[in-house]
């Protein structure tokens, strides 16, 4: 799957704004007809999403479209709209507020209908569950695997914190008065090993202190930690911080590579056909290697190259 490291919310009301984003270094762009956009603006942000997407002058970036979610009246509409304008270019819709597997196979049965009327090859446009609320949570696995269109599992913090009537305002800090942990924690995993689970991309959602970047850094870097494979960015300004805190460092990318080069060597014949091997002054095994490949298979996928020589010696 393609990275997506670093994923530029969009109000797909601001015909200016997708018109930048087309020239922006982000994985992913997505074009939102949901809480970005005002009631009475969502019948003209369709329109200008299906123009804007199918103007020329878009780089690498993943293509993505939020539609509002299944219990507002807009949802049939956005969809049916966006895919029938542009759907030879849209690389995924985003789905808000997803409760459970039903609202995943609704919108599955609905662009297979679109795509078949057009002409466009069923079951490409993949589907992108947000989860911001109790019941999407308790019934995760069910939505992570209600399609084989679901490519990624994506936290929306925001409307997750109001869900659960947590007490703060400030979306990305930890809520005053609890200091024995991160209250997120919890939530986090959950995302997380479902998304292993099912082969599929964890995204973290937005920070909305947009001018508080080194608050973004701190939050982007401990759901990176965890193991997430990107963020929303809102701004500019985190952009290259979302790019870099997601690819893996330098030096853990050429140690990840040295592991991967002496354990093939080693395991083979040639190399004396062994288990555990010494690297330095660490053992290596079966497991350092699986780790090893999950950090190589991200930095060669952020275009990282190799800077140590090659070592592979005992
Ligand atoms: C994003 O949609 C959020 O609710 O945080
Ligand atoms: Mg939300």
């Amino acid at each position: 799957m393609k990275p997506r490291r670093s994923v530029l919310a969009v109000p797909g009301s601001s015909q200016k704004m997708i018109a930048k984003a087309k020239g922006l270094p982000v994985d992913a762009v997505f074009l939102d007809l949901e809480d970005a956009v005002a009631p009475d603006a969502k019948a003209g942000a369709r329109a200008n999403i299906v123009a804007a997407l199918n103007e020329p002058g878009w780089g690498e970036q993943l293509r993505v479209v939020r539609v509002n979610d299944w219990t507002t009246e807009w949802t049939y509409a956005d969809v049916i709209s966006v895919v029938d304008g542009a759907g030879s270019v849209i690389d995924a819709i985003l789905l808000p507020k997803v409760t459970d597997a039903g609202q995943v196979r609704a919108l599955d049965l609905l662009l297979t209908q679109l795509e078949k009327s057009a002409g466009l090859e069923v079951g490409r446009i993949g589907i992108e569950p947000q989860i911001e609320n109790a019941l999407g949570l308790r019934n995760i696995d069910e939505i992570a695997t209600a399609s084989p269109r679901v490519q990624t599992l994506v936290f929306g913090p925001a409307d997750f914190m109001a869900s659960i009537n947590m007490r703060t305002l400030t979306v990305g800090e930890q809520p005053e008065g609890y200091d024995v942990g991160d209250a997120y924690h919890h939530i986090l995993m959950t995302i997380l090993l479902t998304a292993r689970a099912h082969g599929l991309q964890a995204i973290d959602g937005p920070y909305l202190a947009v001018r508080d970047v080194d608050g973004f850094r701190r939050a982007a870097a401990r759901t990176a930690a965890l193991g997430f494979d990107g963020k929303w960015v809102l701004h500019p300004a985190q952009i290259d911080a979302a790019n870099e805190i997601f690819s893996p460092r330098q030096a853990d990318y050429d140690k990840a590579e040295d592991i991967l080069a002496a354990y093939a060597f080693h395991t083979s014949t040639a190399g004396g056909a062994r288990g555990a091997v010494m690297l330095g002054d660490e053992m290596i095994d079966e497991a350092s290697a699986k780790m090893a490949q999950v950090i190589a298979d991200k930095g060669r996928a952020a275009g990282l190259t190799r800077t140590t020589n090659g070592r592979i010696g005992l």
